[in-house]
Order: structure tokens, then sequence, then C-alpha cells
């Protein structure tokens, strides 16, 4: 089990510190949320901060992009240290493109499915992605409550995977993880866990973490 901080809920104030902590509490990727103020009603952090976490942190980058038309970002955001990029189906008509950009520059390729996107639309690319990013709110905001009907997806994307023996895909789960709602993405075999405010709002963050590895 994976686990990667979101870094919307850091203390921007102190991200190198931020950085820091969660690199020390055994954090394993960094989750970065980009937003446009267009795909999600929020803005969040650019390429400046991206440039800063890739200064202040070697820990892996999983990028999650919620901006429209990424594919005219995708190749800055890995020259900037992306290791993971992940885009939405709606936020582009030329998926196939993004992903072709994100294995060409050396990234590995994600597609995340709002809690209303059914797991079919991810099937034309399912041997084209190496991540499935399952988002259980929905995305803009850190600090909402899981959305317990996307449990039911994720049951049927592990049914495929098993059937289809695709033991490289990695499932990964954003929005609202707690210890609780950890071990029900654990119990559905998610390999991935994001958590932003559970982490940046606790006090003891190695515990936290901990908790969450062993929910
Ligand atoms: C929201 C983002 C999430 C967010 C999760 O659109 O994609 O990564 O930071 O925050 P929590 O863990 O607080 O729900
Ligand atoms: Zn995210």
């Amino acid at each position: 089990m994976l686990i990667a901080p979101s870094i919307l809920s850091a203390d921007f104030g102190q991200l190198k510190n931020e950085l820091e902590k969660v690199k020390n509490a055994g954090a394993d990727l960094l989750h970065i949320d980009i937003m446009d103020g267009q795909f999600v009603p929020n803005i969040s952090l650019g390429i400046p901060v991206m440039e800063a976490i890739t200064t202040y942190s070697d820990l892996p980058k999983d990028v999650h992009l919620m901006i429209n038309n990424p594919e005219n970002f995708i190749k800055k955001f890995i020259e900037l240290g992306a290791d993971y990029v992940t885009v939405h189906p709606e936020s582009t008509d030329q998926l196939d493109y993004c992903l072709e950009i994100i294995k060409s520059n050396g990234a590995k390729a994600g597609i995340a499915l709002n809690p209303e996107t059914s797991f079919e639309v991810v099937l034309p690319y399912i041997h084209d992605i190496d991540l499935l990013l399952f988002m259980t709110i929905n995305p803009g905001f850190g600090g909402q409550k899981f959305i317990h009907s996307v449990v039911e997806k994720m049951s049927e994307a592990n049914r495929y995977r098993e059937f289809h023996k695709l033991t490289d895909l990695l499932f990964e789960v954003d929005g609202g993880i707690n210890e609780f709602t950890a071990k029900i993405c654990i119990e559905n075999k998610i390999d991935i866990l994001v958590s932003g405010s559970t982490i940046f709002e606790s006090n003891d963050i190695n515990r936290t973490i901990k908790t969450l590895r062993n929910s």
C-alpha cells in the first residue's frame, strides 16, 4: 500500500518543511493537484510551485491534472519532475494523444474517473495506462466526504483487472480518505491512497501515515 499525501492541503508558507515532514513520515509519493478554475471550480497551484516541490523533494511525483486541454501542459510538468501524470477523459478530446505525450516523455500515464464516470469509459485505454484513479469526491477541493457509491466501481475494476491479468495496472483513490475509508479501499485492493486533509491536519503525521497504511 502506497501513501500519497496531497500537497493541496499543505501549509504553503512552509512548503519545504511540509515536504520534509511527509517524507520523514514515510510517504511514498507526492500527489500534486493542478486546477485551472475551468475544468474544476477552483485554482490550486501551477508551474512555479511545481518547480519548488521538485527542488525540495526527491519523492516520486504524481501529478493530477484537473485542467482543460491538458495536452498543452503535460510535457512541461514532466520536465518539472512529474513521474505520473493523470488526466480526466472529460477534460480533453485528445485523450489518446495525452497518453502518448505522457509516455513518450518518460512518465507513467493515468486516467482519473469522477464519481459519476463509469468504468467503461477507461476500457478503450486500459492497455495504455499505468494507473487508474478513482475519484471518491467531486474534484476541486480537499476536505470533502468520501462518496461510498464509488466502491462498486472499484470492485468492477478489480474483477476486470484480475480476469484480464493486468497485474501492472495500479489503482489509486483520491478524496475523503481517513482511517475508516482507507480500510474500505484496502479491502478493495487499491494500491495508492491519496490523502490531503487527514495527513496535513494531523498533529502526528508519522502516526497518521502509519494508520492509513495499516487500516
Ligand atoms: C481534489 C483533489 C484531492 C484533494 C484530496 O480535487 O484531487 O487530491 O486534495 O483531499 P482530501 O484528502 O482532503 O479529500
Ligand atoms: Zn487529486
